[in-house]
């Protein structure tokens, strides 16, 4: 898989982790319909893949990790019809959604509208210092189609989304850091995606099964009551306890020994 270019998406493993880098640096990243489909498939593919234990997105060049959706591609003359027949097939939102395994994204430069949204779908993010975020959708008429709308009040508040939402203001790395997009921070662009990948390389070599249901019971449990969510918890958790990595785990920690995780 090492060095595969898909569409605009670049595809390279390393290790036990897969980096997908957005690739077209000369339009800021800018979200078109072939980063749209390349992104999609390349996350299905990933996640399908046994020898991937962990993702990271980053953006290529030096001036940011995305800038939304490439707005000289957005077709006013398009039906409804044809835009849903054109966008949902191909949305990353879904399809990062159902990725089993762990998404970081490497954030530096701007992170706009399609393109931050992009990143709020992603489990963590490590942003390098210099970063700017925004979701300027309602300067063009638009509001945030890919999530924002949804996402950033569950992960910062509805008071501290709104601001975002209906200002279109843009706030840096410190900003972000503080009220909680960014879970890490980086000193430089190489700095965040070496972060990124060390923290996917340590979440890799985690038992497989409880990476993914942790994720599962934490990003389900948000849009469930408190009495549903506990349940889905106690049933992943059972399932768990038969497993052959949560055994060996065990039986390393009796032995004084490394855990040799199989994913089963
Ligand atoms: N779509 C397509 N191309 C874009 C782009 C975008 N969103 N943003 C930047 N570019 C292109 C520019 O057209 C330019 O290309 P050319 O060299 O071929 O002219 C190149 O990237 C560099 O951009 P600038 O020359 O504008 O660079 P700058 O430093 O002067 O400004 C910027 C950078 C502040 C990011 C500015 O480009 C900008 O404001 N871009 C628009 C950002 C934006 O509004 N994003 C939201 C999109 S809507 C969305 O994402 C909604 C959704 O979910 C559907």
């Amino acid at each position: 898989m090492t060095g595969i270019k898909e569409k605009s998406i670049l595809i390279e493993q390393r290790g036990a982790v897969a980096l997908l880098t957005l690739n077209r640096a000369k339009a800021l990243n800018a979200i078109n319909d072939s980063i749209r489909h390349g992104l999609s498939e390349a996350l299905r593919n990933v996640d399908e893949d046994p020898a991937v234990g962990a993702i990271v997105i980053v953006g290529a060049g030096e001036r940011g990790f995305s800038v939304g959706a490439d707005i000289k591609e957005i077709r006013s003359h398009d039906s409804p019809i044809a835009t849903r027949r054109r966008l949902i097939p191909t949305s990353w939102i879904e399809v990062l959604d159902s990725t089993r395994k762990p998404v970081i994204a490497a954030i530096h430069g701007f992170c706009l509208g399609g393109g931050m949204e992009l990143a709020l779908a992603c489990d963590l993010r490590v942003v390098a210092i210099g970063s700017e975020f925004a979701l300027p959708e309602t300067t063009l008429g638009l509001i945030p189609g890919g999530g924002g709308t949804q996402r950033l009040p569950r992960l910062i508040g509805l008071s501290r989304a709104l601001d975002l939402l209906l200002t279109g203001e843009r706030i840096d790395a410190d900003e972000a850091f503080r009220i909680g997009i960014a879970n890490r921070l980086a000193e430089s662009s190489s700095e965040a995606l070496a972060e990124a990948l060390r923290i996917a390389e340590v979440l890799s070599t985690r038992p497989r099964a409880a990476i993914s249901y942790v994720k599962e019971a934490a990003r389900a449990g948000l849009d469930m009551d408190l009495a549903s969510g506990l349940k889905l918890e106690k049933s992943l958790f059972a399932l768990l306890t038969s497993s052959p990595d949560r055994a060996e785990a065990a039986a390393a920690f009796r032995d004084k020994r490394k855990p040799i995780f199989t994913g089963a």
